[in-house]
């Protein structure tokens, strides 16, 4: 696959998926944006990537907030000469959030749906003008397999992830920009593995998904390179599960 020349705007690029998107993507020769709420994080990622040989950015983002995600678009614009990839991975994702909409507090709630669905409608919306000055594009967005169990505040967010995959395929369409998903099953980022208790990760594997290990970065690194590539240009408002099997058969 060659993303040579081509331009990704990446949100939460700094550590986790998004820092492993990065480093993919620019691998195959594209210039990189890392919009993130921790700059700090997203600028050491970008000189990584930079030492490396990319053009690589971190640019200070939280995609919750209409007017920060369109000054990020601009700058990205500006510094890097436009934008033709777009991935929605910023998410809140920690195992409070599976708590039943009575218990957790509707703060928290809101603050999860501003992020993991309002902030996929500001990025995508932002992105789309750049986009089609390019003549089209791809947009991917991070969903999770909680997003067909469907059991708790985080699994209706990324639902709605799913959703707005296939409302957006629809309304960006005669722009030539394509709309996809991917929902990741259990997978080892840094992050999840310190918040998800060992018995859980243990029943994942053993019990309920059907390939017996856990998912790795590569797995979902994978997925996303081709959706991204003209390798799929025939394929919009999907969402591919990639998640060893579960939850087949429930
Ligand atoms: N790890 C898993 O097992 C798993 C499974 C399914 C889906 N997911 C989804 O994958 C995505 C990334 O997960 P991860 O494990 O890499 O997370 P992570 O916590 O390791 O990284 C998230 C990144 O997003 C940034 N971020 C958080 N809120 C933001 C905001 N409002 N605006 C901009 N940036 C923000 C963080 O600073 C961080 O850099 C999330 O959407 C998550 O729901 C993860």
């Amino acid at each position: 696959m060659d993303f040579l020349d081509k331009v990704l705007f990446i949100t939460g690029g700094a550590v986790g998926f998004g820092r492993a998107f990065a480093r993919a993507f620019s691998a195959q020769g594209a210039a990189v944006a890392l919009a993130d709420i921790d700059l700090d994080a997203a600028e050491t990622t970008a000189s990584e990537l930079r030492a490396n040989g990319a053009r690589a950015m971190a640019v200070n983002c939280d995609v919750a907030d209409e007017t920060q995600v369109e000054a990020a678009v601009a700058r990205v614009v500006a510094e890097l000469g436009g934008i033709d990839v777009l991935i929605n991975n910023a998410g809140k994702h920690l195992t409070k959030y599976n708590q039943p909409f009575t218990v957790l507090e509707r703060h928290e709630v809101r603050a999860l749906f501003d992020v993991n669905v309002i902030g996929v409608v500001n990025c995508t919306v932002a992105c789309r003008e750049p986009m089609i000055a390019r003549g089209g594009g791809a947009v991917l967005n991070i969903s999770s397999i909680a997003g067909y169990m469907v059991t708790s505040p985080y699994g209706v967010s990324k639902l709605a992830v799913r959703g707005l995959t296939m409302a957006f395929a629809q309304e960006l369409a005669p722009d030539r920009i394509r709309v996809n998903a991917v929902a990741p099953g259990l997978t080892a980022t840094e992050n999840a593995m310190v918040d998800l208790p060992q018995s859980l990760v243990d029943r994942f594997v053993g019990e309920l998904q059907l390939v017996k290990r856990l998912g790795v970065m590569d797995d979902i690194v994978n997925a996303v390179l081709f959706l991204c590539s003209d390798q799929a240009g025939f394929i919009t408002g999907e969402t591919l599960k990639v998640s060893g099997g579960y939850p087949l058969g429930i």
